[in-house]
């Protein structure tokens, strides 16, 4: 059976049973911070994906128990565990996709950039070791901030000379994710139907998503459209406050981090047509990361796509959210450059 079956945005595999992978070539995916909120699920959702032959799962600790537990599910791919500085090599070597949820979470009165002084650092370290062990595997970058992280990723790799940005992704899936689904409740259409892209950034108002563009069309008014709009980048903070101190999205930031891999390993396994929201390296606007849809190929990104006709009120919010994603992007670079 072949894998080149049309790629659908919605992670068609986590809803399809007895999908046949005999066909589909091996596949490594490495998770770091396997063993945190996201970093588990994220671990089963890994675990259900026939394209995958090898999950290797890494965390500072606690990986060897979420291993045997995710091991035991059978489904196609063999998994380890690895734990602590000396097996984050054999954690890396020979992965395919490395998707990096590690580092702390937000608490209520807390914004994304608050947990740069912290998780800089940790992806620093990390992508240090991927231009080290992996450096042709596609980077996943779901550490906060990631306006700023994934520059910090371009300039670890830069010095490393192992750079092609084509591999660098910020997982914007999140934004996605929400969009269509508060879409679908306002505009009363089915959710799965549903196509949103959100373009920009992840972080407040530099996350805008284009609801002129969501299909199916329907006749929301500008209020309607401004209340979603506020919602999708508040979306965050919704889930930070109702957990109230307990963390952040975890469980639907797995649910879109695996569809986001999935894409990367339809991309890189031929399929046609594989395009999902990220945050790359970019000549969309004169800022030199920015989210946007993004074709997927053998070689990570095989196109950016530009942003599309705007409303009056989306052109608005890009120029807005510029400034913002601007001085993100330069902190991220500054870091990597001076520590
Ligand atoms: P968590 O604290 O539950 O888990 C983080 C894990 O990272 C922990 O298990 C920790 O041990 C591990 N870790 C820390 N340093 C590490 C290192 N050097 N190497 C490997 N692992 C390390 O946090 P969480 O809720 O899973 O969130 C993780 C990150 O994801 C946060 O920065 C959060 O803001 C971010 N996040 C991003 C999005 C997005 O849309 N991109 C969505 C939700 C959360
Ligand atoms: C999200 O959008 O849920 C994440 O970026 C986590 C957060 O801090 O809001």
């Amino acid at each position: 059976r072949s894998i080149a079956r049309k790629t659908s945005t919605t992670g068609a595999y986590l809803t399809r049973r007895g999908f046949a992978s005999e066909s589909a070539p091996d596949r490594k995916v490495a998770i770091l911070g396997a063993a945190g909120g996201i970093g588990q699920p994220l671990s089963l959702l890994m675990k259900l994906n026939p394209l995958v032959s090898q999950l290797s799962l890494y965390d500072i600790a606690g990986t060897p128990g979420v291993a045997a537990d995710v091991s035991h599910i059978n489904t196609r791919s063999q998994v380890s565990g690895f734990a602590g500085d000396e097996q984050l090599r054999q954690a890396l070597e020979g992965a395919d996709v490395v998707i990096i949820p590690a580092g702390v979470p937000r608490k209520p009165g807390m914004t994304r950039d608050d947990l740069f002084n912290i998780n800089a650092g940790i992806v620093k370290s990390l992508c240090t070791a991927i231009a080290k062990y992996c450096p042709h595997a596609l980077v996943n970058m779901i550490s906060n901030p990631v306006n700023s992280t994934v520059p910090i990723a371009a300039e670890v790799f830069k010095k490393a000379g192992t750079y092609d940005e084509k591999r660098l992704f910020g997982v914007t899936t999140l934004d996605v994710v929400r969009a269509k689904t508060f879409y679908a409740g306002k505009a009363k259409v089915n959710v799965a139907d549903v196509i949103v892209p959100v373009v920009g950034g992840h972080a407040g108002i530099t996350i805008l998503p284009l609801f002129s563009q969501a299909t199916p069309k329907a006749n929301l008014g500008d209020e309607e459209i401004e209340a979603l709009t506020k919602r999708t980048q508040d979306g965050g903070t919704e889930v930070v406050e109702a957990k109230a101190g307990k963390g952040s999205a975890t469980l639907s930031m797995a649910y879109a981090g695996a569809i986001f891999a999935d894409a990367c390993l339809k991309g890189l396994n031929g399929v046609p047509d594989v395009v999902e929201c990220s945050f790359v390296q970019s000549t969309v606007t004169d800022l030199p990361f920015f989210a946007s849809k993004v074709r997927l190929g053998k070689n990570g990104v095989e196109e950016v796509l530009g942003l599309g006709p705007l409303s009056d009120f989306e052109k608005q919010g890009l120029e807005a959210l510029k400034p913002e994603l601007k001085s993100s992007i330069e902190k991220g670079i500054k870091f990597a450059n001076d520590n």
